[in-house]
């Protein structure tokens, strides 16, 4: 059996049309910094069941990576929302698409989020859990634009700070596609 490299996928860039794409984090530097959140939250939720709470499509992979460097027992559900469409720029409406299917009351909630780019999204979530009346909600996204934010949300823990930039990969997509991309890429100017 050949050792595995974790980046031999790299790619030096990702050209869609006019669009180039570069690398902005790594498959190795992503999967160590899910590690350390994975490790600090179960610090945080010793005795606990706590229920993670994805949003679709964006949180797949960080999820299902995230939760196999947790070691407290937990469930996990999922919203689906839509705000993007097929376009860089948000269309400043969130839709909720796929209802949760478990009961948040009384339970231990982590929202788990690709990006917080404006906050509109974690606001809308937020605003849908909260009056279920959870014992806590906390919120984890791997990613975060800070100079992007419009909404007050407060954000639990953050993967990485990125500059408001349109980025692809590990999830994040442009018009659907590029979620498969094992390290994350930034539009280039
Ligand atoms: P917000 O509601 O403005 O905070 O946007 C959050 C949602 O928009 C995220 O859950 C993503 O699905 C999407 N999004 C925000 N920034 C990006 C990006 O740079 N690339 C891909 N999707 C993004
Ligand atoms: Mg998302």
């Amino acid at each position: 059996m050949p050792e595995i490299r974790m980046e031999a996928d790299i790619k030096e860039k990702v050209v869609i049309g006019s669009d180039v794409f570069v690398p902005l984090i790594k498959e190795s530097n992503l999967q160590k910094r899910i590690m350390e959140m994975g490790k600090e939250i179960s610090e945080n939720y010793k005795g606990k069941v706590p229920v993670f709470i994805g949003v679709l499509n964006g949180a797949f992979l960080f999820l299902s990576d995230l939760i196999k460097n947790v070691t407290v027992d937990c469930e996990i559900d999922f919203f689906k929302l839509s705000s993007y469409g097929d376009e860089k720029i948000s269309s400043g409406k969130v839709k909720l698409i796929k209802e949760l299917s478990c009961d948040v009351s009384g339970r231990d909630i982590i929202i788990v989020e690709d990006i917080v780019d404006s906050g509109l999204s974690m606001k809308f979530i937020e605003d849908l859990i909260a009056p279920h009346n959870p014992a806590s909600m906390s919120v984890v996204s791997l990613l975060v634009k800070p100079n992007s934010l419009r909404y007050n949300v407060k954000i639990d823990y953050i993967g990485f700070n990125i500059p408001s930039k349109f980025v692809i990969g590990y999830g994040l997509d442009y018009a659907q596609k590029y979620r498969n991309l094992r390290s994350i890429y930034v539009l280039s100017e």
